[in-house]
């Protein structure tokens, strides 16, 4: 137990942590492009945050949130998604009374009791964002192109937009009316989950994964053909702003997505690299929440890609190399009095911004090199007796097996040289 990590967690080792630094990087910088601004909010809230957002009757809080009672006697929960805890933050410190719209993106744990698979982990992460304060169908075109455009600068292929709108309270009303019609004498046939949904959120059984279910709703009317005006319109306009950004996408009218606070446009993003879970982004509008959170009536949208997912799509396909860029130069060293020498060079080489290591476990000169070629180091040399009493030292470029005799005096000018010229001074 105590050398095992929690069911459906894992550790990102120094060996893959390179390659989610890298994605993370170009998750900020796409995000400063299109606008947006990094929000942290906390790995818990109070649970009550979640059962109002997320909603009562979806399986993430029926099922599997990581809920305990503090010792204060509160509820509190993991985060099991980053949308609430955003719109609770946009609430408590008045971001509406600032000029909208406000976009802000997010990098965050989350935590989903969940049986873990390939693709599904208890804690995982999500690249998500959001936006609040306008309701404008360019704004829905936007946040799917930026997750397309993320895709896009990872070399990723073989994705499919899935895209649908489930209406707003006015539609869906009488388009629940039409469910419970259709489904008639067959509610007790529904499973469990259903059977609740059938009175909270009857449109929440078209997600339903039971096959029993998934026969009863065959050929069920669907929300598309029972838009109002106002949502018609507004899927019309996002459909037209995606053509013109020339994204393609696919209608899918079954999507409802896992979570209750949506309205109008939902979507998600597939790959044909991952398995059973092949969703590597959701999201969609939800112009109800902030209010429904206990804030003034602002419309909001966002998505949220589960990196775990993404890395495995990066593995599968192969299509970039990212290679950690190797430290700079190891000093090998014989002796104390070269050991001391050593020291004090990797403080000035550090100092101008060159990474530098030397040995601090005793090993022999040759397992010294062995360390240092296994780590990747550009370059490595040695200092011994010798080289103290000359002041002549062996560089040796590590990559193109030369070697140059250099002063010791000179290292940092030499490596400066050779390093592209350039110091962080
Ligand atoms: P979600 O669809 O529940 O949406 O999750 C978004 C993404 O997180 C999924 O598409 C998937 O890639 C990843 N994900 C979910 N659960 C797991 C898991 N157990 N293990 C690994 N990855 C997982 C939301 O969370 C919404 N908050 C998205 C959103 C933001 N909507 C509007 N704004």
């Amino acid at each position: 137990m105590l050398t095992r990590a929690p069911k459906g967690t894992k550790d990102i080792l120094p060996s893959e942590s390179y390659s989610w630094q890298y994605v993370e990087e170009k998750i900020r910088q796409i995000a400063r492009l299109y606008g947006y601004r990094e929000i942290r909010t906390p790995i818990f809230e109070h649970t009550d945050l979640f059962v109002r957002s997320v909603g009562d009757t979806t399986d993430i809080v029926q099922k599997e949130m990581f809920t305990f009672e503090d010792k204060g006697k509160r509820s509190i929960t993991l985060k099991p998604e980053g949308t609430a805890g955003v719109v609770r933050a946009y609430i408590e410190h008045s971001l509406y009374a600032e000029p909208q719209p406000i976009k802000v993106y997010y990098i965050t744990p989350c935590f989903r009791h969940e049986r873990p698979q390939a693709g599904r982990q208890r804690q995982f992460n999500q690249f998500g964002v959001e936006v609040f304060g306008g309701k404008e169908a360019s704004l829905d075109a936007e946040i799917i192109s930026l997750a397309v455009k993320l895709f896009d600068s990872l070399a990723i292929k073989g994705l499919k937009v899935n895209l649908n709108s489930i209406g707003c309270p006015d539609c869906r009303g009488p388009y629940h009316e039409k469910i419970k019609e259709y489904l008639g004498d067959n509610i007790n046939s529904l499973c469990k989950s259903c059977s609740d949904r059938y009175e909270k959120n009857p449109l929440r059984i078209l997600d339903c994964k039971e096959e029993g279910c998934k026969a009863l709703i065959a050929g069920i009317p669907l929300i598309l053909d029972n838009l109002c005006d106002e949502c018609k319109d507004h899927f019309d306009q996002v459909k037209a702003f995606l053509d013109a950004k020339g994204i393609d996408y696919q209608i899918n009218p079954l999507i409802v997505r896992g979570l209750d606070y949506y309205t109008k446009t939902v979507f998600e993003i597939i790959s044909d690299s991952l398995g059973a879970q092949s969703t590597v982004c959701g999201g969609g509008r939800y112009d109800g929440l902030v209010e429904e959170c206990g804030g003034p009536k602002t419309p909001g949208i966002g998505f949220a890609i589960g990196l775990e997912r993404l890395m495995m799509i990066l593995e599968a396909q192969k299509a970039i190399d990212i290679i950690e860029e190797p430290m700079d130069i190891y000093i090998a060293t014989i002796g104390d009095m070269a050991r001391l020498k050593a020291s004090d060079l990797i403080s000035v080489l550090r100092k101008k911004g060159i990474s530098a290591d030397m040995d601090h476990v005793g090993r022999s000169i040759k397992a010294q090199f062995k360390y240092a070629g296994k780590q990747g180091y550009k370059f490595v040399c040695t200092i011994g007796e010798n080289e103290l009493t000359t002041g002549d030292l062996r560089i040796k470029n590590m990559k193109e097996g030369k070697e140059d005799s250099i002063r010791i005096e000179s290292l940092l000018d030499y490596l400066i040289k050779q390093l592209g010229g350039s110091s962080n001074d």
